[in-house]
This record gives structure tokens, C-alpha cells and sequence, in this order.
């Protein structure tokens, strides 16, 4: 079996690649190193490519005999989609589709796509099921879930099968210390109060101490990337018994408040870490917490780094890695 991993040296992508690789399988990475780390990658089939570009897309599925596919290039950034749809739509729409237009004419249908809790728009309930209404409220969240409706037609169309694998907060880093997050520039909570914790930045900024939660912070669910990349394996092995198209949520059912992962990094660190109060960052909901018992009973999928204190620990692993080996 030979997998693409579209985006693999990215922060969720690099750990997938490494997890193939270290479990046998054959890998074919592609990149356009828009933000991805080559030094991620230790695959032998690395290949600079943009999906946009039709042509190598359609090389590549001649050149290589791929099985399945692993998307995860997007551009992830909800603040930037609110100022620069175009670039959102045109990376994560217009040219997932070009990719999966060749995967149709190569005659390759099983697609494992990289979607977000960020298709739930604001929670009308939570913890947020499956079938909870798709309102995204900005387009990175919007081009998303279009994605997913396409998917829906490439099926039925033509039997392209796929699962939609839509994460909550994905977070920590690679166990072995090899891999972490490298975001440029980093907007993510975890990794920014790691930062502040090292002395990489004076402060961590809290957005927002007036939500209706029981400190006031917005709550999250953080998932480890490592069961990040679990779930996918177990999807691969769904698509190859033959299951059907399926989009499942991914979080750990418990969500920790900004103040709470602060805290839980304090004590993980040794380290104070600073904070600064500021307003609420504009289109954060309040809380956002997966029920995620479809992907345990249909995937077999059990999130093996659940506790918080872990998440943030082998992140923190990485933060002091930094500058990070070449
Ligand atoms: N936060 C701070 N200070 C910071 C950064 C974040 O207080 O410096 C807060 C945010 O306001 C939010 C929480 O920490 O309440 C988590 O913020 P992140 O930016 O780490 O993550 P988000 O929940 O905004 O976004 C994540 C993914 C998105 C995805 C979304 C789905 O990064 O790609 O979940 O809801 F769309």
C-alpha cells in the first residue's frame, strides 16, 4: 500500500509521515513549503508541488501507484480567513478540489480529508455530536465544510470514498521529541504560553475573561496529535474494509479553560508564565467540547493521550527543543 500525504510536512502531517513510515507502509509526501518545515520529513518521496497545479497532480498519480490519499495542506488561520477569504478558498477549496478531480481520473477513491470543529459555527449544544447543524461562522470554517459537501457528491458521483476527520484542538507534540508544532507565526494557545514559559515572549495574552464559563475563559477540547494521527490510521483501515463515506469528530470530550491549560502548564513547566487580559478575540465561541463516541465505536479509535497534563508536557518537550535541530 502506498499513501499521499498531501501537506506532510506540516505540524499534523509530519507526525502522520512519521507514524507510516515507522509502521511499514509506503509514503509518497507532497508540500509546497507555503508553511511546512522540509527538515519535518523524513520520507524518501518528498516532492515540492502545489496541488493548484494540475499537471504535476496528474504526473504524480501516474509516476507513483497511490492507494489512498491524506490531505492536509489548508491554510488554518480563522482571524486571516476573515480578512483574506480568497486565499482560504482557492487553497483549501479550489485546489483540494483540483486533487481530487485527479484522484478521480488516476482512479484512486480513498480520501482521508482534514476537517475542523471550526464547521459547527457557534454551538447550539455541547458536547457537539455529528449531526449538530453546520453554521461556520468565518471561511476558513465555510471552506471546510464545502469541502465536505463535495465529498458527499464525489461519492455519489463517482464512488470516491472518504472520511472527514474533524478536529477540535489539536495540540502536543511527538512523544520521541522528533516533532512538534512550527507555526510562523504561531496563534495558537498552547504553544504561545509555552513560549511565554521558556522566555521566548514576556506573556501569554488572555482573550476574553467574560464568557459565560465557570472562570470566565473560553473552554476547549485538546486532542493530541498523536491520537490525531491514530484516528487516521484507523480511518485508512476503515476505507480499506470497504466502509462507507463518514465525517467523525475527533476531541477527548473535555474541554479545559484558557486559564486552565495556563495553569496545567505552570505545573508541568516549574516555570511562572505571565498573563495579560484583553478583549475577546472577535468569533471565538464560548466553548467548544466533541462528543466523539462515533469515531470509538465506528473507527475503534481511543485517545491514548487524553490528560492535559501529558498534551502539554511532550509540548513542552518541543518548546525547549527550540531553535529546533535541523
Ligand atoms: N487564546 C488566548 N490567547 C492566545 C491565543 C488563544 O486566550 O494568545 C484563546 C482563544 O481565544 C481560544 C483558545 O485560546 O479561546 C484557543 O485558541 P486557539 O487559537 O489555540 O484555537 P481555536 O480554538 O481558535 O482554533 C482551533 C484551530 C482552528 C479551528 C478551531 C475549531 O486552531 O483551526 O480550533 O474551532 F478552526
Amino acid at each position: 500500500m502506498k499513501i499521499l500525504v498531501v501537506g506532510g510536512a506540516g505540524y499534523i502531517g509530519s507526525h502522520m509521515v512519521k507514524h507510516l513510515l515507522d509502521t511499514g507502509r509506503r509514503v509518497v509526501v507532497v508540500d509546497n513549503f507555503s508553511t511546512g518545515h522540509r527538515d519535518a520529513v523524513r520520507a524518501a518521496d518528498l516532492l515540492e508541488l502545489d496541488i493548484a497545479d494540475a499537471n504535476a497532480v496528474a504526473e504524480l498519480f501516474e509516476t507513483h501507484s497511490i492507494d489512498a490519499v491524506m490531505h492536509f495542506a489548508s491554510f488554518i488561520q480563522v482571524g486571516e480567513s476573515m480578512t483574506q477569504p480568497a486565499k482560504y478558498y482557492a487553497n483549501n477549496l479550489a485546489a483540494t478540489l483540483c486533487l481530487l478531480e485527479a484522484m478521480v481520473k488516476a482512479g484512486v477513491s480513498k480520501f482521508i480529508f482534514s476537517s475542523t470543529a471550526a464547521v459547527y459555527g457557534d454551538p447550539d449544544y455541547v458536547p457537539i455530536d455529528e449531526s449538530h447543524p453546520k453554521r461556520p461562522i468565518n471561511p476558513y470554517g465555510r471552506s471546510k465544510w464545502m469541502l465536505e459537501q463535495i465529498l458527499e457528491d464525489f461519492d455519489r458521483a463517482y464512488g470516491l470514498k472518504s472520511v472527514s476527520l474533524r478536529y477540535f484542538n489539536a495540540a502536543g507534540a511527538d512523544p520521541d521529541g522528533e516533532l512538534g508544532e512550527r507555526h510562523e507565526p504561531e496563534t495558537h494557545l498552547l504553544p504561545l504560553i509555552l513560549q511565554a514559559a521558556s522566555g521566548r515572549r514576556p506573556s501569554i495574552t488572555v482573550f476574553g475573561r467574560d464568557y459565560d464559563t465557570p472562570d470566565g475563559t473560553c473552554i476547549r477540547d485538546y486532542i493530541h496529535v498523536t491520537d490525531l494521527v491514530d484516528a487516521h490510521d484507523l480511518a485508512l483501515k476503515y476505507l480499506d474494509s470497504a466502509g462507507a463515506s463518514a465525517a467523525f469528530n475527533l476531541g477527548n470530550g473535555q474541554g479545559y479553560s484558557v486559564d486552565e491549560v495556563i495553569e496545567a502548564a505552570r505545573k508541568v513547566t516549574g516555570r511562572s508564565i505571565e498573563t495579560v487580559d484583553a478583549p475577546r478575540r472577535e468569533g471565538d465561541p464560548a466553548r467548544l467540547v466533541a462528543e466523539s463516541s462515533t469515531a470509538k465505536s465506528v473507527l475503534g479509535w481511543q485517545p491514548q493521550f487524553s490528560d492535559i497534563n501529558t498534551i502539554v508536557a511532550h509540548a513542552w518537550g518541543w518548546e525547549r527543543q527550540y531553535p529546533w535541530r535541523r
